[in-house]
C-alpha cells in the first residue's frame, strides 16, 4: 500500500506503525502532513471522526487537492517550457512533471519529449497522429515494448529530420558517433581558440566581459571544456573574432550528442522505456485518492498552509507532529529555520495529546514506541535509523488512559 505522496522524509513505509500507536480521539491533526501518509492511514484506520491536515509547504495541499478530485478531468500535456514557467506556482506540475518527483528537473529528457508528447496525444486525447508522423503505427504498450528497436529507429529518424532540421547525411554520422563527437570537440576548441587569438584577447578578458568568474576558461581549455550557450555565443562575436552563426557551428554537435542519447535509450530502457508514461501513471495515482472523497464528505479533511503553532485545535483531539529531523544534513538545508526549543514548548503547553516522530528528544518527552527503518538521508552504515513516537512525559496518564478506551470509529 503506497500512503499519501511520495516526499521527502516520508512516513509511507511506517503509517500502519505509527497509526496503531495513536489513540482513537474526535479530531485528528496532522501538523507537519508532507506529503500527506500519515493522514491517508489515518483516513483508512477510521479512528477519528474530522481530519486536519496543515503544513508550511503550499505544495502538500496535492495530496488534499488530489483526494478533493481537483484532477478527476486533468488531462494537459506539459512542456519542458510550461515547466519551468509554472513549477513554482503549481503543486501538480512540480510534483507530477518532475524527475524523481524532485519539483526542479523536468521529468523527460529532451531528446525523449517528443516522444512522450506523441504517446500523451495518443493515450490522454485518443489521439495517435503524432504517433503516425513519427512513423509508428500502432499505439498500445505491448506492441511498442515488442517492437521496441523499430519504434527507436523510427524516432531517432524522425527526430534528426525534423526536430534538428539539419541536411546533413545522418546514417554517415551514426557510423563513428563516438568518434565524430571527439574529432569535432576538438575542431571546436581550436575555433574558440583561434577566435580568442585573433582578436588579441585572453580568457580574463573574455571573463570581465561577460562578468563571469572562471567561466571563460571552460571556453578556451581543454579540461571541463563546454561551448557557450547560443546566447553567450552571440554575445562573445561581439567581442571575438567568431564570424560562424551559432547553428551552423554548433548545430552539428547538438545533433550528434542528441544522437549519443537517443542511442543510449537502449540501455536506459527502466528510466526511459519508450512504452511507458510516468506522467500518466503519477496523475492516475492522484486520481487513485479520489477513492477518498467519500470519506472526506463524511468525516471531514481540511487542509491548511499555516506554521503549526497557528492552526487552532479543537477539544478531543490527537495532533500528530512529523517535524523536520534535528540534525539531518538535509533538512538543516531545508529547514533550517525551524525553532525547536519554540516547538518543545508549545508541544509541552498543549492540552490535547502531542505524539511526535523524531529520532531523540530532551529532556520532559517520553519515547512511547520504536521502530528501525532504513534512511537515505542518515548517516550511519546499514542507512539504519530507529524511528521513535515521543510524547511530553507530563501526558503519559493521558496517553495511557486513551489507548486503554475501546472507542473505535467506524
Ligand atoms: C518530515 S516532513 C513530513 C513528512 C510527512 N509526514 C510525510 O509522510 O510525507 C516535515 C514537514 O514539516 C514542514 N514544516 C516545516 N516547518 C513547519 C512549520 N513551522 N509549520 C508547519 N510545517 C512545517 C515541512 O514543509 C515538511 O513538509
Amino acid at each position: 500500500m503506497n500512503y499519501g505522496l511520495p516526499y521527502m522524509g516520508s512516513k509511507n513505509f511506517i503509517a500502519e506503525w505509527v497509526l496503531s500507536k495513536i489513540p482513537p480521539r474526535t479530531n485528528f491533526y496532522d501538523l507537519f502532513c508532507g506529503g500527506g501518509a500519515i493522514t491517508h492511514a489515518a483516513l483508512l484506520a477510521k479512528k477519528h471522526r474530522r481530519f486536519f491536515m496543515n503544513d508550511l509547504n503550499p505544495f502538500s495541499a496535492l495530496f488534499f487537492d488530489a483526494v478533493s478530485g481537483k484532477y478527476h478531468n486533468e488531462k494537459r500535456w506539459i512542456s519542458r517550457e510550461t515547466f519551468e514557467r509554472e513549477k513554482t506556482k503549481d503543486p501538480y506540475i512540480a510534483f507530477v512533471w518532475s524527475f524523481g518527483n524532485n519539483g526542479a528537473d523536468y521529468l523527460y529528457s529532451k531528446e525523449i519529449e517528443p516522444w512522450k508528447r506523441a504517446l500523451h496525444y495518443s493515450r490522454v486525447f485518443g489521439d495517435d497522429s503524432l504517433l503516425k508522423e513519427i512513423g509508428v503505427p500502432c499505439s498500445s504498450s505491448t506492441w511498442i515494448k515488442k517492437n521496441h528497436d523499430f519504434c527507436k529507429e523510427k524516432y531517432i529518424l524522425w527526430y534528426t529530420g525534423n526536430v534538428m532540421k539539419t541536411e546533413v547525411e545522418v546514417a554517415e554520422i551514426r557510423k563513428n558517433l563516438s568518434e565524430n563527437i571527439k574529432k569535432n570537440t576538438e575542431y571546436l576548441q581550436n575555433y574558440l581558440l583561434d577566435g580568442l587569438k585573433k582578436s588579441g584577447k585572453r580568457p580574463c578578458d573574455v571573463d570581465r566581459y561577460l562578468g563571469t568568474n572562471g567561466m571563460a576558461s571552460h571556453y578556451s581549455g581543454k579540461l571541463q571544456w563546454e561551448f557557450p550557450t547560443k546566447e553567450v555565443y552571440e554575445k562573445l562575436q561581439n567581442f571575438l573574432y567568431l564570424p560562424v552563426p551559432y547553428l551552423e557551428i554548433y548545430g552539428l554537435q547538438e545533433l550528434m550528442q542528441s544522437l549519443e542519447s537517443l542511442q543510449r535509450l537502449q540501455r536506459l530502457q527502466r528510466l526511459q522505456r519508450l512504452e511507458s508514461l510516468q506522467s500518466l501513471e503519477r496523475l492516475q495515482r492522484l486520481q487513485r485518492l479520489e477513492s477518498l472523497q467519500r470519506m472526506q464528505r463524511m468525516q471531514r479533511l481540511e487542509f491548511t498552509n499555516l506554521s503549526y503553532k497557528d492552526v487552532k485545535i479543537l477539544p478531543d483531539s490527537v495532533i500528530y507532529c512529523d517535524i523536520p529531523y534535528r540534525n539531518t544534513a538535509t533538512y538543516i538545508i531545508n529547514d533550517g529555520g525551524f525553532d525547536y526549543e519554540e516547538f518543545y514548548n508549545w508541544a509541552q503547553n498543549q492540552t490535547e495529546l502531542v505524539i511526535i516522530s523524531e529520532y531523540q528528544m530532551p529532556e520532559g518527552f517520553t519515547c512511547i514506541g520504536q521502530k528501525s527503518k532504513r534512511s537515505i538521508l542518515s548517516a550511519t552504515a546499514n542507512n539504519e535509523v530507529k524511528e521513535c513516537l515521543f510524547i511530553p512525559t507530563k501526558q503519559l496518564n493521558l496517553y495511557n488512559y486513551l489507548n486503554n478506551s475501546l472507542f473505535n470509529f467506524d
